[in-house]
């Protein structure tokens, strides 16, 4: 397994590309089984996340293409509705093809994703979310069966949370239901919208992405269109707090500034100077790094998909920081690699971190847990004095194309030592 090896210390500078979201990619791609034909994705990030959806599509009997950053779907092959354990077990994101499935074929057999190290990830929501349309449920040998003989029918849907994968998997399941769907206490996450934004462009009618109640009058049949992948705004976020850890001077090109409100302000809560143009953001990290309390939401508020991040940036502040994580039960693992690096880090209570920043941390041996721990930790080892080596890099892979040099090229010392 690949590790990544950091020498720590150097203050990032110069400009990074942010490539196409990983989270809007994904639906994205699952959106194609809708198609009877052939539906092209620009802008999309090559990522081990990618080849798997790529190698599920496949397996379903879809035709795929990946050429640069270009991904092609001819979904009129599809002559399989069953997303086998060994393909959804690599990438939970897998049951997006639920939705998907169940409203063009009518069936569809999928693989319980299972949890993952941040939590227990249920899907209970998506189940009864396709239950109201009129689809009906069973478990069976770790596999869900979902059957909606003669298609689904709108109907009114409420989620208890506003789950973005459920939201994403019914907005999809809805487009060729008999009727009219609403989606209410939906996911706003700007991933939702562009998947609207390509659902609509290949005829579905969809109003109210982005918003709380998303409505959906389903129409007979979609066509194929060419959409494009929003940039990644957690990349943009991973990229911004590592610039201010490293008291840097970045310019990130290729995103939306718009998306990165909550983090935006809290960079400039810890003294960043951050300037926002059309499609670019430029910080300069502060020489004194001030204390802030973060709580994670729903977008838009505090993602929590940079909470590590953050943590990891909070290691060195002036005083004390409380980042309480509300929307995963397990999302600190991370803590506990930043403590054997010199942080100081007192969880309580499973979900509240507090933080009391040291002068520096020392470079040691990690291990990445999940994506974004090990985003935390490449941002640590920037940071130590020494060397850092953080192994199960593959964790990073499925969501950060070519990290490493990217961070290479804004001067930090980086390496991937392959085994
Ligand atoms: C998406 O996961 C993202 N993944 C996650 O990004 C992100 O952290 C998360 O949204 C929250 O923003 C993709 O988009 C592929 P949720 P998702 O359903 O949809 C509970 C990353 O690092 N819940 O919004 O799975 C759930 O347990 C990944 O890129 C239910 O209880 O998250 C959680 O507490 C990690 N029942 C909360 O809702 C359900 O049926 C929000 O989860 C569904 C969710």
């Amino acid at each position: 397994m690949d590790k990544i090896q950091i020498n720590g210390g150097r203050q990032l500078k110069g400009e990074v590309f942010i490539s196409g979201a990983k989270n809007a990619a994904l639906p994205l791609i699952a959106s194609s089984i809708l198609v009877d034909g052939v539906s092209t994705f620009e802008n999309v990030p090559r990522l081990m996340d990618i080849s798997s959806i790529f190698m599920l599509l496949e397996d379903l009997g879809a035709s795929c293409e990946f050429e640069g950053h270009t991904f092609t779907v001819d979904g009129a092959g599809i002559n399989k509705i069953e997303a086998e354990y060994e393909l959804v077990r690599k990438m939970r994101a897998s049951i997006l093809v639920l939705g998907p499935l169940v409203a063009r074929f009518g069936r569809a057999k999928v693989s319980m994703p299972g949890g993952c190290a941040i939590g227990a990830r249920p899907v209970n929501m998506h189940l009864s979310g396709l239950e109201a349309l009129g689809a009906t449920i069973s478990i069976a040998g770790g596999y869900i069966e979902a059957t909606a003989e003669g298609g689904l029918t709108g109907n009114e849907v409420y989620f208890d949370i506003p789950t973005v994968t459920g939201t994403e998997n019914l907005m999809m399941a809805a487009v060729l239901a008999q009727g009219q769907t609403k989606l209410r206490n939906a996911a706003r996450e700007p991933e939702i919208i562009c998947l609207a934004d390509a659902l609509n462009k290949m005829g579905a009618n969809i109003r109210g992405a982005g918003t709380t109640i998303i409505t959906i009058d389903g129409v007979s049949r979609l066509h194929g269109a060419t959409c494009r992948v929003i940039p990644d705004r957690i990349e943009t976020g991973t990229f911004l707090a590592a610039a201010a850890a490293t008291k840097g001077d970045v310019v990130v090109r290729d995103c939306v500034p718009d998306h990165l409100g909550g983090v935006i302000s809290k960079l400039k809560a810890t003294g960043a100077v951050v300037d926002t143009f059309e499609d670019r953001i430029h910080i300069k990290g502060s020489e004194i790094i001030k204390h802030i309390d973060i709580k994670t939401l729903p977008y838009p508020g505090f993602p929590t998909d940079m909470q590590a991040q953050f943590m990891a940036l909070m290691t060195i502040a002036q005083g004390n920081s409380m980042i309480h994580e509300s929307i995963f039960e397990n999302r600190f693992i991370h803590a506990n690699e930043l403590l054997r690096m010199g942080a100081d880090i007192k969880i309580s209570g499973g979900n509240i971190a507090n933080v009391r920043g040291v002068s520096h941390l020392q470079g040691a041996p990690v291990m990445a847990s999940d994506l974004r721990a090990s985003a935390s930790l490449v941002i640590a080892g920037l940071i130590a004095q020494g060397t850092t080596v953080i192994s199960r890099v593959y964790h990073m892979d499925r969501g950060y194309e070519t990290i490493e040099k990217k961070f290479e090229g804004l001067g930090a010392d980086i390496k991937r030592l392959s085994s």
